[in-house]
């Protein structure tokens, strides 16, 4: 599915109503490299899919044999109690249709309130990539992580939005109370625009390393956070799609095969 996926990436993440910004969706795409690299296998899930701008990336990152779980209340809309998005369901299935059509899609229609780990393991396995984008209440953002963090495989990674995003103070104040409750286990590990990526404390190290190397050229900063290192990469989003620009510009110059080639030499040292 990798052409499909940059075909998406390229023409149809724009054209979906949703909230996902270019580089993160490009930074999704490199934990999905590094998961399929290192034969991460497991189902993709997302909470909150609204008319599926993520749900497609994911979907299209998932391999043979792997489901893909959507949960959002849709049109039952009074269990949507912050207002956070306006799931359709008939769009959202267009838009996958559309893009995603090979992909085991499964639908669960109810609130992230409402459904437990035992049904998500049931309906697709153990998880190797989540995304949180549902209610953005503290108490939606606690219950959603926990959710993960019961279903999760052992090297997964839950993405979690609006971390930083001050119209949603809930989704801060409901992870800080997750992260200091001290039988929690998932713990932060990198952060891109609007995006913040949690794993399991054995999968830290492996994820940040893997990170640095593919996506050297947006790394930004290392900072401590919630006690916990973490490695920050491309939040300042018009100088992504100013260097994108360039770097497209440049490979389409006789010059590009043969830069491409030592950039590719350079990311093979730096990985020995
Ligand atoms: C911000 S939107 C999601 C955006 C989406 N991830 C994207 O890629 O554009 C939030 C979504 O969460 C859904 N939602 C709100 N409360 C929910 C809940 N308690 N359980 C499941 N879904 C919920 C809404 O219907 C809406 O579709």
């Amino acid at each position: 599915m990798t052409a499909h996926r940059d075909r998406y990436l390229k023409r149809g993440l724009r054209r979906i109503h949703g909230w996902l910004s270019p580089y993160s969706a490009q930074f999704i795409r490199s934990v999905t490299d590094i998961q399929a690299q290192a034969g991460e296998t497991g189902a993709v899930a997302e909470i909150g899919v609204h008319h599926g701008k993520l749900f497609i990336l994911l979907a299209l990152s998932a391999r043979a044999g792997e489901t893909v779980l959507a949960i959002d209340v849709f049109d039952d809309q009074h269990l949507n109690v912050d207002q956070s998005g306006r799931g359709d369901r008939a769009v959202f299935q267009r838009n996958v249709q559309a893009w995603a059509p090979d992909a085991d899609v499964k639908i669960v229609q109810k609130s992230s309130l409402d459904v437990a780990a035992a049904d998500i393991l049931a309906m697709c396995g153990p998880v190797r990539l989540a995304s949180i984008d549902g209610g953005h209440t503290e108490e939606c953002v606690q219950n959603d992580l926990r959710l993960f963090e019961a279903t999760l495989a052992p090297r997964g990674v839950v993405i979690l939005d609006d971390y930083f995003n001050q119209s949603w103070p809930g989704v801060s104040s409901g992870t800080a109370q997750y992260l200091l409750d001290p039988t929690s286990r998932l713990r932060p590990f990198a952060i891109s625009p609007n995006k913040l990526y949690l794993a399991f404390d054995d999968a830290l190290a492996f994820y940040r390393a893997a990170l640095r190397n593919k996506d050297a050229y947006y790394y930004e900063r290392s900072a401590r956070f919630m006690g916990c290192d973490v490695d920050v990469y491309g939040t300042h989003d018009h100088t992504f799609a100013f260097k994108r620009r360039l770097i497209d510009t440049v490979k389409r110059t006789p010059l590009g095969p043969h830069l491409r080639a030592i950039y590719a030499s350079m990311r093979r040292q730096n990985a020995r």
